[in-house]
Formats: C-alpha cells, sequence, structure tokens
C-alpha cells in the first residue's frame, strides 16, 4: 500500500527521491506526489509541491522541466483509503500556512472529530483525506508559543488513533525530517552526512546498509547538524539502533526479466535452496530450527495449533493444517486473519498461533497475533521481510529467507512458506515422538531434491505459453484439487482472478457435484491437479464427471502420468515427490500460466489494477 520515501543531504534531491518512489510501486497505488523545502536565503521562496493521479510516470511529467532544490525532501505513493485516487488527495498535504508538507500511510480513525474541532478552530481542509488533518492539528500546536517541530509532531500523534507513519518538513527548519510511527513500518538509512526515509528498504538500500528501524510509537528527529533524535510518543528517550541491512540491490532489480513476477518464479529453485539451507542436514538427518529449538517443551506440550493469515498466506496455513496433521499430530484451525481478529475465539493455555506474512506488515495478522497474544497465546511468526512488525511481535518464529517479492502476486514467498512450514511440522513431529525416523529421513531427502524438481517444471515453459494462448480469453475458469492439491486449486484461481482479472474459482474437486458442475460447459477451461498421491484415483472420477459434461480439462499430472492425462486437453507434468510436498511443486505451473496468460491480456502483472503489496489497512 501506500509508500513513504524522504532524503536529507546533499543529493540532488528530485531524481532520488523519483527514483525511491519508482523502488515503491510494487506497494500498490493510485497517485504520487513529492515536496522539497527550499533552502535558507535562496531565491526559491515556500514549499515545492507536486502530485498527480496515476502512475510516477505521469507525476515526473508534471513535474515537467522544474528544478526543486533543496536538501530536505519527501515523496509519497498513495494507496486511496479517505476520498478519490486524484491529484487534490495524493500526498504530501500542506499545513493550512504552507509551512509545513506532511506524507503519511495507514489510517487515521478518529479523524472526523479531529477534523471538526479543526474546522471550529477556523481550518478548512482542501482534500477528503485524513493525513490533511493531522498536518493541519501539527500547524496549530506549532503555533504555541516555544513549541518546535519534533514536539508538535509528538503532541498530534498522541491525539492520533489509528496506524500511520508519517514524515514532516518544514520551511521554517529546511535542515530537518520528522517522523513517526504506529503499526506502519519505517526505516531510516543512515548514510554518511546524510539520511533516508521509507517505507521499506527497497529504496535505501543503494546508497546505505546502515539502517534503523523505528518501533512502534517511537517519533525521530533527523537532522543534517543535529542526528538522529528519537522519542516516544511518551517523550521517553530512545536509543538508536542501527542494524546492517540484508538485502542486494539485485534483488530488487528485474535481471534482465520482463517482470518482477517470472523472475521470482524463476528464483523458487534458489529460494527453496535458501529456505532449507541451515536447517536441513542430510548427514546427520535432523532439522535445526531456533524457533522451534528454543522452545521444545511448549511444542511437545502443545494442544493446538492456530493459523492465521490472509489471501496466498492463508493458502500455504490451509497446506499447515495437513502437514501438523500428518506428522504431528497436532489439532490445526486455519483462520482468515481478519475474521479471527473480530471474533471471539477461545484460546487456551497450549495454544500456538503460527501468524504467516510475506510482508510481515499485513494489517489484519498484526491486529489477529495481538489479539492472540493478549489471549495467552505463543505466536509463532513465519514471515519473509526481515525486522517486519509481525517479525518483530512474535515471540518466536522462522523467516522464509526468499528474498525481496516485488511482484504484487506472491509466487516465491508461497513456496518458501510452505517448505518452512513443512520443516516446522517435520521438527514438531520428531519432538513429539510422532514420526518414525524413516518417514522423517525420506522426508528431508525429498525436500532436498525440491529446487532441482522445480528446474524441471520451470523448463517446460514454452509448453505453458502454449496453454495460455489456448485459454487466455476464457471468461470463467476452475481450479480444482484434494487434499495436499486443494490449497493449491485455490491459490491457482487466486494467481489467475489477481493478474488477468480473469474470473476463478478453486474448490476441492469432490465439492464441484455441489454447485460448480452448473458452471461446466465447452467454453470453461477446469484446470486439475491431478499427481500421483493418496487422492489419485478419486480425482481421476473428478474428471470423468467433468469430460462427461464436455467441460475442457488442463491438468497438473506427475511425470509419466497416462491416465489422468488421456482425460485432459493440455497436461503439465511435474516430477513425483512425498504427497506432503506435492504443493511445492504443483503450484508452479499454475503460476507460469497466470503469468503467460496476463501477459497475453496485456495486464499490469507486476502491479494489477487496485491491489497492494504490503496491506497495511484492514
Ligand atoms: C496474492 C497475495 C496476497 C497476499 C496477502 C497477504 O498473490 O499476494 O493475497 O498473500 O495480501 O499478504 P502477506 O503475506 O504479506 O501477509
Amino acid at each position: 500500500m501506500c509508500g513513504i520515501v524522504g532524503y536529507l543531504g546533499e543529493r540532488p534531491i528530485l531524481p532520488l527521491l523519483i527514483k525511491g518512489l519508482h523502488r515503491l510501486e510494487y506497494r500498490g497505488y493510485d497517485s504520487a506526489g513529492v515536496a522539497i523545502v527550499p533552502q535558507a536565503g535562496g531565491d526559491i521562496k515556500g514549499l515545492q509541491l507536486f502530485k498527480k493521479k496515476g502512475k510516477v510516470a505521469d507525476l515526473v511529467a508534471e513535474i515537467g522541466s522544474a528544478e526543486p532544490q533543496g536538501r530536505a525532501g519527501i515523496g509519497h505513493t498513495r494507496w486511496a483509503t479517505h476520498g478519490a485516487p486524484n491529484d487534490v488527495n495524493a500526498h504530501p498535504h500542506l499545513s493550512g500556512n504552507g509551512r509545513l508538507a506532511l506524507i503519511h500511510n495507514g489510517i487515521i480513525e478518529n479523524f472526523h472529530p479531529l477534523k471538526e474541532s479543526l474546522a471550529q478552530r477556523g481550518h478548512t481542509f482542501e482534500s477528503e483525506t485524513d493525513t490533511e488533518v493531522l498536518v493541519h492539528l501539527i500547524e496549530e500546536i506549532l503555533a504555541i508559543e516555544g513549541c518546535d517541530l519534533f514536539t508538535a509532531v509528538r503532541n498530534a500523534l498522541a491525539e492520533v488513533v489509528g496506524a500511520y507513519a508519517i514524515a514532516v518538513i518544514d520551511t521554517q527548519d529546511p535542515d530537518v525530517i520528522v517522523v513517526g510511527r504506529k503499526s506502519s513500518p519505517l526505516v531510516l538509512g543512515i548514510g554518511d552526512g546524510e539520511y533516508f526515509v521509507a517505507s521499506d528498504a527497497t529504496p535505501i538500500v543503494e546508497y546505505t546498509k546502515n539502517v534503523v528501524y523505528l518501533e512502534d510509537e517511537e517519533i525521530a528527529r533527523i537532522s543534517l547538524q543535529d542526528g538522529l533524535k528519537i522519542r516516544t510518543i511518551g517523550n521517553h528517550t530512545v536509543t538508536p539502533v542501527v542494524e546492517a541491512l540484508e538485502m542486494e540491490m539485485e534483488a530488487i532489480e528485474k535481471g534482465g526479466y520482463e517482470h518482477f513476477m517470472l523472475k521470482e518464479i524463476h528464483e523458487q529453485p534458489r529460494s527453496i535452496a535458501d529456505c532449507l539451507r541451515g536447517r536441513v542436514r542430510l548427514d546427520h538427518g535432523v532439522v535445526r530450527m531456533a524457533g522451534i529449538d528454543d522452545h521444545c517443551e511448549m511444542w511437545t506440550a502443545a494442544s493446538r495449533v492456530i493459523v492465521v493469515g490472509c489471501g496466498t498466506s492463508w493458502h500455504a496455513g490451509l497446506v499447515a493444517e495437513y502437514l501438523f496433521e500428518d506428522f504431528a499430530r497436532i489439532p490445526v484451525e486455519v483462520e482468515y486473519a481478519s475474521e479471527f481478529r473480530y471474533r471471539n475465539p477461545v484460546i487456551n493455555k497450549g495454544d500456538i498461533v503460527i501468524a504467516i506474512s510475506q510482508s510481515g506488515e499485513t494489517a489484519d495478522t498484526l491486529a489477529a497475533i495481538r489479539m492472540a497474544r493478549e489471549r495467552g497465546a505463543h505466536i509463532f511468526g513465519v514471515c519473509n521481510v526481515v525486522g517486519s512488525s509481525i517479525a518483530r511481535e512474535a515471540d518466536s518464529g522462522a523467516y522464509t529467507h526468499a528474498g525481496p517479492e516485488i511482484g504484487v502476486a506472491s509466487t516465491k514467498a508461497f513456496t518458501a512458506q510452505v517448505a518452512v512450514l513443512a520443516l516446522v511440522a517435520l521438527r514438531v513431529g520428531e519432538l513429539r515422538g510422532k514420526i518414525d525416523g524413516a518417514t522423517f529421513g525420506r522426508m528431508l531427502v525429498e525436500l532436498q531434491s525440491v529446487p532441482e524438481k522445480l528446474e524441471s517444471i520451470l523448463a517446460q515453459e514454452q509448453t505453458i505459453v502454449e496453454i495460455a494462448k489456448a485459454y487466455a480469453h476464457a471468461p470463467n475458469a476452475l481450479f480444482l484439487g484434494r487434499g495436499y492439491n486443494f490449497p493449491v486449486a485455490l491459490e491457482g484461481a487466486l494467481k489467475l482472478k489477481e493478474i488477468s482479472y480473469i474470473h476463478a474459482e478453486g474448490y476441492p474437486a469432490a465439492e464441484m457435484k455441489h454447485g460448480p458442475i452448473a458452471l461446466i460447459d465447452e467454453d470453461m477451461p477446469i484446470f486439475f491437479v491431478a499427481t500421483q498421491d493418496a487422492h489419485y484415483e478419486k480425482v481421476v472420477s473428478n474428471m470423468q464427471e467433468v469430460k462427461a459434461r464436455g467441460g475442457r480439462i488442463i491438468a497438473v499430472v506427475t511425470r509419466g502420468d497416462t491416465h489422468a492425462a488421456a482425460l485432459s486437453e493440455h497436461i503439465i507434468e511435474v516430477p513425483k515427490t512425498a504427497d506432503a510436498l506435492v504443493p511445492l511443486l504443483s503450484t508452479v505451473p499454475f503460476q507460469l500460466l497466470s503469468y503467460h496468460i496476463a501477459v497475453l491480456l496485456k495486464r499490469d502483472v507486476d502491479q494489477p489494477r487496485n491491489l497492494a503489496k504490503s496491506v497495511t489497512v484492514e
């Protein structure tokens, strides 16, 4: 969702902010803007502000040949919440007197009463946004005799209910940026005589690897003269902790691929290998995971696992349900975080909540873990983004190590989540004495062979391109699978709909008879996952039912299969593996298929309409 970038230093500021905005585009947005403070004593008076509906390229066109100057500037990509995506609602927003400019991610929940009371005191507003209310509130507090910007921001945020990451610049303090956060991430980059501010590290990594992750309810004043000072909203001094950024530039570049999504699909052999590295010791037949090993007793005694997540991460949670039941024999519930957080769930001592999130910032998942922790659960995070909010708030956890995922549609993060969850289920099964040594050892061998098997699936891309051509213009599609492949069917449908805008549904194959079968005709592609596993014969029966009704079957089958293949117009083969690991393979053909259909339909693959990479509002 919205993206924040800020810079304080001597570099040419506009190109730096624009580049930062481009780096943030993947988060999803519908307008963009920048504001730069002119230098004291110079010819330029007042904030240099540019904002535009549309893409960063539209903003660049709007700026044209203007050459704003200054050492402090902020930029923003906005994903509309309060008010339509248009030029006026785009950030930055200015104070009534034009002295301050502010950018904001998140939602100010009490903006109505704040706005009303400000209006009663004479403030007028140009936009429909909650953000403009905040900058007016800061302006009003700043007008109090002796108040500085740092204090004004702190006092204003103390009145705010909601989630925010903000950055403010002040024409009367041209070498300063003040930032603050609560439930929305903010990273500060510390360079040599320069500072960077961003929602995530992608705009920063090019310039410095020294970063400070601002914590919840912290406010920072960054000054070229005085350096970095952090205080809490409660006015306690915080000593900044500088951390080394674990990110390489190549991870956020397309590296010769046409889209990030395609690059990330092809990265999966490596991302799975990275995820297993150091955790699976084939020679010793062991799984080592600090997040589990440090809490052996808790896992041994656990009475239930509740998995929470959203979207693709929720699908990984569904795979986890099968894994935990098979290997660890623990009762599992898988919950949409958005529903779970507003229910009144019964959480008992001994319950472990696994929160799955690529970004580690999803608002609903974050709220769900906070609620579960308050009720006494231990929170185990499965996140991709290192240092993200969920990763930091979890009691223990395991990173997926998939590397930055820039394409909005989640691909390598999903398979890495499934790989981590398989390791967790195996390790916990071992601790609880629920898995025999032979099965355990065989699973480790199978896991280690996944990267190589993925390569052989990726090598079939041309076959998948041909299938994509045959079905790109279908208005609807159905994805069916059973057992471990039921979540794969859901994930296949989600991938197709989110990037191609084709209506697609995923179902357990046997459920077809209870409704979706009515949709089947000769125009309807039905994508089956019919790998040779425990459900193979049953799935083949379901395929026959579709075939009998004239449905067009495309099937993901095990290499060498003839039975399911004979019922299909097209097949994509995946190598044989253990049933529990099939999702790691069978998902990939659907990722490639969705990608190529979206390309054929000329969709914006990496930034599909209306979607955001990191859903930081509920
Ligand atoms: C789909 C997709 C989304 C995310 C969901 C949760 O391709 O990416 O459905 O999976 O928004 O995001 P995270 O995993 O960051 O919590």
